[in-house]
């Protein structure tokens, strides 16, 4: 793989208007959506849920690539079809959660560390076998009474830049992110302060490990409040502040900045995202795109609820979900884009 078809898939990542869809939930995350809404936590259940995903009609007008799990890569449809082939047949382009989740960070109380670094190469080479294309790693960084650490953050930076600069010897884009979570009443300006330190460091630690900028994908939080700040700012200050944090941190070379979407409603995600597209699309460096789970997911799984017979409305949502982001993209998601379909 030369470095150049490398920056090729980073590109066509972001490319066109269209975003990713993470649905690489470990089986234990699965398990907790699940049981919320009384779906039965098997792996029979895990594999229809992800045909549902992959087999959506039209998904391919929004989605330029899917991140799967483990377990995900190796399943098939129904009909014995490897999943991985049904999204290349649709233009989609395969990518694979390669990290083994959080654990506390020892000496750290309350601080998480990413783990999986061990006997990544191999795994990296076995899933460019089964046809990944592109990586992903998760960090998470909390924000709360005296955390994050400079410890903590740069532990994980390290990490981060280690799997990342493996990723590419492989020939894959290693989606890179680094989550500061939602979770407390922190404020928007705190969430600033976290993010920008925790970028800061994330970049440098990827120059140190040499990591090639233009072959690589960020996927950060966006700036905003925590879930119980009694302060929750409105969707322009959640723009300018995010794109205003990222302009100071993100190098230009980077292509594309593709958010998660850490817990917001489908909604509010959809509609912070079109406000950053619509100030700043053609002001700044990078795509300001997406690669959201909860945010296109929750409301078809919610329909699915485990029946069959709710297959179609169930893909019908996440169309939706998937094309109102791509409408995002361009400035151009209004709030009666939800009600037309309603
Ligand atoms: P959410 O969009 O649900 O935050 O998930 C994105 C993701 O891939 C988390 O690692």
């Amino acid at each position: 793989m030369s470095l150049q078809q490398l920056i090729e898939t980073a590109y066509a990542m972001v490319a066109d208007d269209k975003g990713l869809l993470a649905m690489d939930e470990s089986t234990p995350t699965c398990h907790k959506r699940f049981a919320k809404l009384n779906i039965p936590q098997t792996e029979e259940f895990r594999r229809d849920y992800r045909e549902l995903l992959v087999t959506t009609p039209g998904l391919n007008e929004a989605i330029s690539g899917a991140i799967l799990y483990d377990e995900t890569i190796r399943q098939q449809t129904k009909d014995g079809k490897p999943f991985v082939q049904v999204l290349q047949e649709a233009g989609i382009i395969p990518g694979i959660k390669v990290d083994k989740s959080t654990t506390s960070l020892a000496g750290f109380p309350g601080e998480k560390i990413t783990e999986g670094l061990d006997g990544l190469r191999e795994r990296l080479a076995e899933y460019v076998q089964l046809g990944a294309r592109f990586a992903k790693w998760r960090a998470v960084i909390t924000i709360g009474e005296g955390t994050p650490s400079t410890g903590c953050l740069e532990a994980n930076a390290h990490l981060l830049a280690r799997y990342a600069s493996l990723c590419q010897e492989a020939g894959l884009v290693p989606i890179v992110e680094p989550e500061v979570l939602m979770d407390g009443a922190h404020t928007l300006q705190r969430c600033f302060e976290v993010t920008e330190q925790t970028l800061r460091l994330v970049f440098a630690q990827l120059a140190a490990q040499r990591v090639l900028l233009e072959g690589m994908i960020l996927k950060p939080n966006m700036i905003v409040p925590g879930l119980q700040c009694p302060n929750q700012n409105s969707v322009e200050d959640v723009a300018d502040a995010t794109v205003s944090c990222f302009r100071r941190v993100v190098p230009v070379a980077v292509p594309g900045v593709a958010f998660l979407s850490g817990g917001q409603s489908s909604e509010l995600a959809s509609e912070r995202l079109n406000m950053m597209n619509t100030k700043y699309k053609t002001k700044v460096p990078w795509a300001l795109s997406f690669s959201f789970a909860r945010a296109i997911q929750q409301p078809g799984m919610e329909i699915w609820g485990g029946d069959s017979a709710n297959v179609a409305a169930a893909q019908k949502s996440m169309y939706h979900r998937a094309s109102c982001n791509r409408s995002a993209r361009r400035g151009e998601y209004s709030a009666e884009m939800e009600s037309a379909t309603a």
